[in-house]
């Protein structure tokens, strides 16, 4: 049967991609579900039409419109600074980024069919990006903590881990989170690569401010002592291997504590 996606938020990107997620809840484990562009006979999560109206989004409410656009900040991200990503995503994953900054604050307070526009593009061009690109350790804790705390909306549990997981791989790429910074807005010129890169944690946190979107695991009702298990059960995540710097469970941990 062909497969006809519509999205009705500018965020996941799913439409476009060739991946699902499953939550097993026995375990409360969510996991990655679906298999490479060039899978034999498939891909059999990749839709035959995806039919992508921002029109669709007009009436998505401010909080959910925060959250799933910074999701989509992520996917570029994470795809971006990602071990296993062919220079190919960068261009991509770098526009996607300077869209979500320039309009994603617009459609959070006013919801424009502007910005609207522009987000669920943003939105379908790092869907793309997805299916040939690496993700890391944002997506891995993030996905961990919704299998634990369902309630949690991915896009605030990402956001979240975002700004810890950016000061642990900054050093391993500082280059790359340069471009980063670059991209959402930031004036680096003259600045050394490692000031630049920590201009790009800096301007996330302001977003994140800009867009109400809940900045620790405590204000989302996480308890501290599931933190080791947090950690434990990210390094299962497929996507973990993907992180630009190599990490443990001790290093998760740590991301962890920082961002609770
Ligand atoms: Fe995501």
């Amino acid at each position: 049967m062909p497969l006809v996606t519509v999205p009705t938020t500018a965020g996941t990107g799913s439409e476009v991609d060739y991946w699902s997620v499953i939550t097993d809840e026995e375990r409360e484990f969510k996991m990655a579900l679906g298999q490479p562009p060039l899978t034999p006979g498939g891909p059999y999560l990749g839709a035959s039409v995806s039919l992508v109206d921002p029109a669709l989004t007009e009436s998505l409410p401010p909080r959910q419109t925060a959250a799933t656009g910074f999701d989509a900040l992520s996917h570029a991200l994470e795809n971006y600074v990602s071990a296993v990503s062919p220079p190919l995503v960068e261009p991509l994953a770098l526009h996607v980024m300077e869209l979500v900054a320039e309009h994603l604050p617009t459609a959070y307070h006013e919801g424009t069919t502007e910005s609207r526009e522009h987000m669920m593009f943003a939105a379908h061009l790092a869907g793309m990006g997805e299916n040939l690109a690496g993700f890391g350790a944002i997506h891995s804790l993030a996905e961990v903590t919704g299998g634990m705390y369902p309630e949690i909306p991915h896009g605030e549990a990402i956001a979240i881990y975002t700004p810890a997981v950016m000061e642990y791989n900054r050093e391993v790429v500082p280059g790359k989170f340069a471009a980063v910074a670059e991209a959402l807005g930031r004036d680096v010129e003259g600045r050394s690569e490692e000031a630049a890169a920590k201009e790009a944690v800096r301007a996330v946190e302001e977003l994140m401010d800009e867009l109400d979107l809940p900045t620790s695991l405590e204000a989302v009702g996480v308890a501290e002592s599931d933190l080791p298990e947090i950690a434990e059960k990210s390094m299962e995540t497929s996507e973990i291997g993907d992180n630009p710097r190599e990490a443990t469970a001790e290093d998760l941990l740590e991301i962890a504590r920082a961002s609770y």
